[in-house]
C-alpha cells in the first residue's frame, strides 16, 4: 500500500458529489432516478462562448499564459467589477484560477498558518471546512437557522472570534440555502471585520442569479472594506460553464501576488482556451444570463409552494441561486416505510431507495434537520420529483 498523508486521509468525499454518485449508479442499473443533487445549471453554455473557444483554438491560443491569467480577461473582470459594484481594481489585483474552488484553495493556502481559525457560517458550501483543514487551518462554524431566514447573527460571529481568527467566509446568494444576506447584516458584519482587523472572504459565484428584482451587494463596497476583502467569483454558475473551470479572486495587490506565486508552482495558468471563452462570457451579450435567471425564478416559485404544501416540511423562500433547503426535522423520530428516521441522511437515503429521488442531506452542509434540492433541472422533473417526495413522506 502506498502511504497517504493524514491530512488527505481525513478528507471526506464531498456530500454533493457522493449523493450524485449514488444516483448515477442507480441510473446505470436502469432505475429512473431523478437527481436534485447537482449544483450546476441545466442550460447549455451560450453559443457565442463556444465560438470564442473555437476561435481561440483556430488562432493557436493554446500555449502557457501568464500564471495568473491573460491580461485581457483580468481587465474584463476589473471592468465588470467597476460596472456592477462601482469598485476600481487593477489587473494586478486579479488572479484567475481553474474555477472558484481552486481560487478558494489558493486563498487558504496563501493565508493560513497552522492553527489559524476561519469562521464559516453554516449552512455552508461543503468545500469550505475541508479546504481550510487541508491547509492546516481550523474552521469555526457559526450556525444560522431557517426560522431566521438563514441570516447570520453578527453577535454570534463576534463571540466566535479568538486571537487565532484570521478571516470570515460569507456566501451570498448562498449554497445550499439560496439565502441572501441583508444589507443591514452585511453592514454590521463589515464593521466587526474592521474593528477586529480581520479579512472577509466573499464568495459571490451566485451573484447573477437573484430573484424578485434584487440587485447584488458586495461587502467589498462598504467603508474601509476594499483593502480587507477578497472577492471570489467565476463563470461556472452565471454562464453555465461549470466544466470550463474558470474562477478568480480580486483583492489587495500584495496578497494576489503571493497567491499567484502559489498557483504558478501548483498548476500554472488555468486552461488558455477556457480563459478566452470566459472573456467572451464577460464581454459578450448577457441575455442568456437573464433568461436562465428568469427560468430559475419560475421554478423556485413552484418548488417552494409545492414543498410548503407537504405536511411536516417548512421551506424558506430563496432570494437567489438555484437551491431550496427545506426543514424536514418534523420527520425525525418517525418511521417512514418501516425505517427509523433520525437524521437528514436517513431521510435522503430513504427518498433515494424508495422514491428514486436524490437530494443532499443537510448534515453535509453543517445543518442537520434540512436537505438540499437543486432546481437546476426541468420543470417536468421538478413536478415529478415533488410528487414522489410527497408520496414517500406520506407513507407512515
Ligand atoms: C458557493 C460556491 N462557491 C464556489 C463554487 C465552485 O465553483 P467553481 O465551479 O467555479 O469551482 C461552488 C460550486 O458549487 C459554490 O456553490
Amino acid at each position: 500500500m502506498i502511504k497517504v498523508a493524514q491530512r488527505v486521509v481525513s478528507i471526506p468525499p464531498s456530500a454533493t458529489m457522493e449523493s450524485d454518485r449514488k444516483a448515477r449508479a442507480m441510473c446505470a442499473e436502469g432505475k429512473n432516478v431523478l437527481s436534485f443533487a447537482v449544483g450546476e445549471p441545466d442550460f447549455p453554455t451560450p453559443e457565442n462562448i463556444i465560438q470564442a473557444a473555437r476561435r481561440a483554438m483556430d488562432e493557436q491560443k493554446t500555449k502557457y499564459t501568464n500564471a495568473s491569467g491573460i491580461d485581457e480577461l483580468k481587465r474584463a473582470i476589473c471592468d465588470m467589477t467597476q460596472h456592477t459594484l462601482g469598485l476600481s481594481y487593477e489587473p494586478s489585483e486579479v488572479c484567475v484560477s481553474s474555477g472558484a474552488k481552486h481560487s478558494l484553495a489558493n486563498i487558504f493556502g496563501t493565508m493560513l498558518d497552522p492553527g489559524d481559525e476561519v469562521i464559516v457560517i453554516a449552512p455552508y458550501w461543503v468545500s469550505y471546512p475541508d479546504l481550510i483543514r487541508l491547509f492546516d487551518g481550523v474552521p469555526v462554524e457559526v450556525a444560522t437557522t431557517g426560522a431566521d431566514d438563514f441570516q447570520p447573527c453578527v453577535e454570534d460571529i463576534s463571540r466566535a472570534i479568538t486571537d487565532r481568527t484570521v478571516a470570515i467566509v460569507v456566501n451570498s446568494p448562498n449554497n445550499p440555502t439560496g439565502g441572501v444576506i441583508s444589507s443591514d447584516v452585511l453592514t454590521d458584519l463589515a464593521a466587526l471585520v474592521v474593528e477586529k482587523d480581520l479579512v472577509l472572504l466573499t464568495d459571490e459565484v451566485y451573484k447573477d442569479i437573484l430573484f424578485d428584482g434584487r440587485s447584488h451587494t458586495s461587502p467589498a463596497t462598504l467603508p474601509d472594506m476594499r483593502e480587507r476583502t477578497i472577492i471570489i467569483d467565476g463563470v461556472s454558475k452565471s454562464y453555465s460553464m461549470t466544466g470550463w473551470r474558470i474562477g478568480w479572486a480580486l483583492g489587495p495587490v500584495d496578497f494576489i501576488r503571493n497567491m499567484s506565486n502559489l498557483q504558478s508552482q501548483m498548476t500554472a495558468n488555468p486552461n488558455s482556451i477556457a480563459q478566452w471563452a470566459a472573456l467572451e462570457a464577460l464581454t459578450g451579450p448577457q441575455d442568456a444570463v437573464r433568461h436562465m435567471c428568469q427560468a430559475f425564478e419560475q421554478r423556485r416559485d413552484y418548488i417552494v409552494a409545492a414543498l410548503c404544501d407537504i405536511e411536516g416540511v417548512k421551506c424558506t423562500m430563496p432570494g437567489g441561486a438555484f437551491y431550496v433547503f427545506p426543514d424536514i426535522s418534523a420527520y425525525f423520530g418517525k418511521k417512514l416505510g418501516g425505517r427509523d428516521i433520525q437524521s437528514s441522511k436517513d431521510l435522503t437515503d430513504y427518498l433515494l431507495d424508495e422514491a428514486w429521488v436524490s437530494a443532499v442531506p443537510g448534515s453535509g452542509f453543517g445543518a442537520e434537520g434540512y436537505f438540499r434540492i437543486s432546481f437546476a433541472c426541468s420543470m417536468e422533473q421538478i413536478e415529478e420529483g415533488i410528487n414522489r417526495i410527497r408520496r414517500a413522506l406520506s407513507v407512515a
